[in-house]
């Protein structure tokens, strides 16, 4: 079966609902490995305490981004990793990452893209006054927040509504919709027709809502 690779740099809420769903046996995986990019990342703690292997490499140990790829890849294929599922891992990938995982590594973005891609979607979001925010789950690409869209997931937005209340709400999607993705990829449900992503006999929508 899959073997994930989950790949974190802050607190890992993410990387706790995939462990929640592996472990109640709804994604055909098992996790190998738990990465991070930092240390003191409360997700390898997450990892650690459901006795999940756990590897670290500081980035700013590297000169380019190139050598920091290419000492993942090989970290992460040492653990025996098929698949990678970014969860707050705040780091572009370059060819030298993608092309040692084709077609198998995703990613969770806190915004309806192509609306609002970086670092505080959320915020974004909320400031931008929209009606609709929501969550998307896409393969990843050399471009920020950009690859095929898997899933995504929408929740109203209520006026006036400041950027942490908002990630939350955003987070709660966040936390279905990411492990309803892996568990398509884990069965072999997920492919791709240029941008357009299928997934064969989808019962369950693949736009969720509040
Ligand atoms: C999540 O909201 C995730 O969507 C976001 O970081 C947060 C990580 O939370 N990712 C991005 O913004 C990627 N551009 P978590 O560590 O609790 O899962």
């Amino acid at each position: 079966h899959m073997k994930l690779a989950v790949l974190v740099s802050g607190s890992g809420s993410n990387l706790q609902s995939i462990i929640d769903h592996v472990e109640a046996g709804h994604i055909n995986a098992e996790i190998a490995v738990v990465f991070s990019n930092k240390e003191d990342a409360y997700g390898l703690t997450r990892a650690s305490s459901h006795g999940i292997p756990t590897a670290v490499i500081r980035h700013t140990e590297y000169s380019d981004r190139e050598q920091f790829d290419a000492a993942m890849v090989q970290v992460l294929k040492d653990h025996g990793a098929d698949t990678i599922a970014l969860a707050g891992f705040m780091r572009m990938l370059t060819p030298v990452f993608l092309n040692a995982f084709p077609m198998r590594v995703i990613n969770i973005h806190p915004a309806l893209l192509p609306s609002f891609p970086g670092t505080h979607g959320q915020r974004d979001a909320a400031d931008f006054g929209v009606r609709l925010a929501g969550c998307t789950v896409h393969f990843v690409d050399e471009k920020m927040d950009h690859g095929p869209v898997i899933i995504q997931a929408a929740t109203p937005v209520a006026p006036g509504v400041d950027g942490d209340t908002l990630a939350g709400q955003i987070l709660r999607l966040e936390h279905r919709i990411y492990p309803q993705a892996l568990a398509w990829l884990a069965d072999g449900r997920i492919s791709l027709d240029g941008r357009h992503v299928h997934i064969a006999g989808a019962e369950e929508p693949v736009c969720d809502t509040d």
